[in-house]
């Protein structure tokens, strides 16, 4: 007979966090109420990333918080180290929680002889040993099938919503940019109660100023609200603010999850006709970004990111946290 019977306990959650945002991976750990488990990330003098979990995370319910944020491929390379060192450190279980996610605009074949780049990093996140990714905002809901294990993809409409609601709504209309971001405004407008408008935009490629050509849509003497997954160049939301002035919008505010603020978009940002600027932290907006734009405000992520963690540790529901 045993005389030691077998100890059932559920797994201990654990937090691990790259490079690539420290300040939102130790918010997300406070507000989970864990500390940041401890790792050291080394490099070579050829370069090669070394990863060191520092402590035991034998059977452990592991999460590993990296975003999409310059250097990124260098973030890219030691997420999958790390994951890949926490899986043969013997963790349970691992999830990947990318605040936004890589290549994430790289989502289909619309030109010959690309690469579905968004479905390549899914492929790699399995290969190094992810069970789970936690993502917020995608730009297409669809990447979340490139992952062919559980994936959750939580909203920032809930965090932009609280910030607008904060001043009067009444003649509102929301606005989408371009017809494909159509859907997500449709989502936020309905959680607002607000009507909302499209504008026909037309791109070149990244490089070049996107252009907008007509407005579906009521705004003459209304405020307008521009929703949108990213800001990239600001191509996008300078020519929205734009048409939305000239065609007779009073008050114009903008709300993206995504601040990837790349290329030229403090110059453009600066020279726009933006009311205010509101922003989530998943990706870091670094200080001298935001002296350059007064009227960008940041919100934190931390809370939905920590609540999210949780819930999938005690296995409970996510998508309830968006109702
Ligand atoms: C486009 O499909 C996205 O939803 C954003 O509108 C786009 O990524 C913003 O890019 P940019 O700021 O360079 O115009």
């Amino acid at each position: 007979m045993l005389n030691s019977p077998a100890v059932s306990r559920s797994p201990a959650l654990k937090i691990f966090a790259g490079s690539s945002h420290p300040a939102l991976a130790k918010s997300i750990a406070a507000e989970a109420g864990v500390t940041l488990g401890r790792r050291k990330v080394t490099r070579f003098s050829n370069e090669n990333i070394k990863v060191k979990i520092e402590e035991n995370v034998r059977g452990c319910d592991v999460f590993v918080i990296q975003t999409s944020a310059a250097p990124l491929s260098d973030h890219i390379v030691e997420l999958l180290i790390l994951i890949d060192a926490l899986k043969f450190a013997s963790a349970a279980r691992i999830t990947a929680v990318l605040p936004y996610f890589p290549y994430a605009r790289s989502d289909k074949k619309d030109e010959a002889r690309i690469s579905i780049t968004a479905r390549l990093m899914a492929d790699l996140l399995e290969t190094s040993g992810a069970d789970r990714v936690l993502t917020m905002t995608l730009h297409a809901p669809q990447i979340l099938g490139f992952f062919r294990r559980p994936a959750d993809q939580l909203l920032a409409t809930p965090i932009l919503k609280r910030h607008f609601s904060r001043s009067s709504l009444s003649d509102t209309v929301v606005v989408a940019t371009d017809a494909g971001a159509g859907k997500i405004a449709g989502h936020f407008a309905k959680r607002l109660h607000l009507p909302m408008a499209v504008i026909d935009k037309r791109r070149v490629d990244d490089s070049e100023k996107a252009v907008g050509t007509a407005l579906i849509g009521d705004v003459q003497g209304k405020d307008a609200i521009i929703y949108d997954d990213e800001i990239a160049t600001g191509g996008s939301i300078v020519e929205a603010a734009r048409i939305l002035r000239d065609f007779g919008a009073r008050q114009v505010r903008v709300g993206v999850t995504h601040a990837v603020l790349s290329g030229q978009a403090l110059d453009r940002l600066r020279g726009a006709d933006l009311d205010e600027l509101v922003v989530t932290d998943t990706i870091p907006v670094p200080e001298e970004k935001l002296r350059a734009l007064p009227n960008l405000k940041v919100l934190s992520t931390a809370k939905p990111f920590a609540d999210a963690l949780v819930r999938i540790h005690g296995g409970q529901s996510v998508s309830a946290m968006m109702d």
